[in-house]
């Protein structure tokens, strides 16, 4: 595909969102990385920074049918999944397939469900299929889970486990914006919402299109192995009681290829992996107890251990 086009196409994409998502933060570049790496996104933040607009909004530049589930305590994998039920008319049985039977879930307050639904969603999210009631049935490819989470609010939430938050190839946050963006954002919603006004930017065979192409940028053996490096260090530091898995070097692999890709390069430099460093290992490393009391977070040991690391020239 050509290059320019290619360019174009995201470019479009982003000024889309940028219509409705008024931000300074790389946010709105972190989920396009994700959604093009074909990996799950996490939005984490405190409530009403737009993380629901902002994956509602994605949905309908990309085109794709997507659906939203408030996610609460009493909400069943069957809710999720789907579930056999009878026509009394005909007194037959059939299939009623559920909100995971589309391209893109948007999994709102994820947190919010009890363990055995949140788990529900792990096996579609890791598998690409379902098993329910004996039967496997497989989900719509491309498939997409945007989840948002709150992490201020503990009160009655269920905290994903480390097992289910690998799953997600980034761990997002949308931030306050600034005070001009906050301004925009009023005016531009004094009359309407922007969000109406959003067109399809790409459909899905370009999206595919897009994430073969990008299966294809050039991977320097040396900045691989700077990868892995940074990657090693999370699972013996003295700060971090759990560090990263293989399958976040996986994730990172493509994810920076994506970064690359974005950037109009048909190679990875170190500074897609350092970019990436905090969004693709942040929610997959837990710290120790005195590095948390000591008041740290996870990107501060992130930061510093790529500090620690030669970079490749
Ligand atoms: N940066 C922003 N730019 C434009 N609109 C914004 C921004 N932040 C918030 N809003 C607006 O604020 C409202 C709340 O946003 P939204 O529902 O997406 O928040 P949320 O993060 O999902 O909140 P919650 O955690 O409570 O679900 C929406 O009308 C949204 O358009
Ligand atoms: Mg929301």
């Amino acid at each position: 595909m050509d290059n320019q086009i290619v360019n174009e196409q995201i470019k479009a994409i982003e000024t889309s969102i940028r219509r409705v998502i008024s931000t300074k933060s790389n946010s709105i570049e972190l989920v396009l990385i994700g959604i093009l790496s074909a990996g799950h996104v996490l939005l984490e933040d405190v409530p009403g920074v737009g993380k629901t607009t902002l994956a509602k909004t994605l949905a309908h530049c990309l085109s794709m049918d997507f659906s939203r589930v408030q996610f609460t305590p009493d909400l069943l994998p069957a809710d999720i999944l789907g579930s056999t039920v009878l026509n009394p008319k005909e007194g037959t049985f059939h299939f009623q397939e559920g909100p995971v039977f589309h391209h893109l879930l948007l999994a709102d307050e994820i947190n919010r469900a009890s363990p055995r639904t949140q788990s529900a969603l792990l096996e579609a999210m890791n598998e690409g299929q379902v098993s329910i009631d004996g039967k496997t049935r497989p989900l719509p490819s491309p498939f997409f889970v945007i989840a948002t989470q709150n992490p201020v609010d503990y009160q009655g939430t269920y905290p994903l486990p480390e097992a289910q938050l690998d799953r997600f190839l980034l761990r997002i946050s949308v931030g306050y914006p600034e005070k001009e963006d906050e301004l925009k954002m009023l005016f531009d919603r004094k009359t309407s919402d922007p969000l109406d006004a959003i067109e399809p930017v790409l459909d899905l065979p370009a999206l595919r299109a897009l994430q073969d192409e990008i299966k294809e940028i050039h991977f320097e053996h040396d900045v691989a192995s700077y990868m892995v490096e940074l990657i090693r260090k999370t699972r013996n530091h003295p700060e971090l009681s759990l560090g990263a898995s293989p399958r976040a070097t996986l994730a990172m692999f493509r994810a920076s290829q994506t970064r690359a890709f974005m950037y109009g390069r048909d190679f990875v430099s170190p500074a897609d992996i350092q970019a990436l460093a905090v969004p693709a290992l942040g929610h997959r490393i837990r710290m120790s107890n005195q590095a948390r009391y000591s008041g740290q977070t996870s990107a501060d040991i992130l930061e510093s251990i790529i500090q620690d690391i030669k970079v490749p020239t």
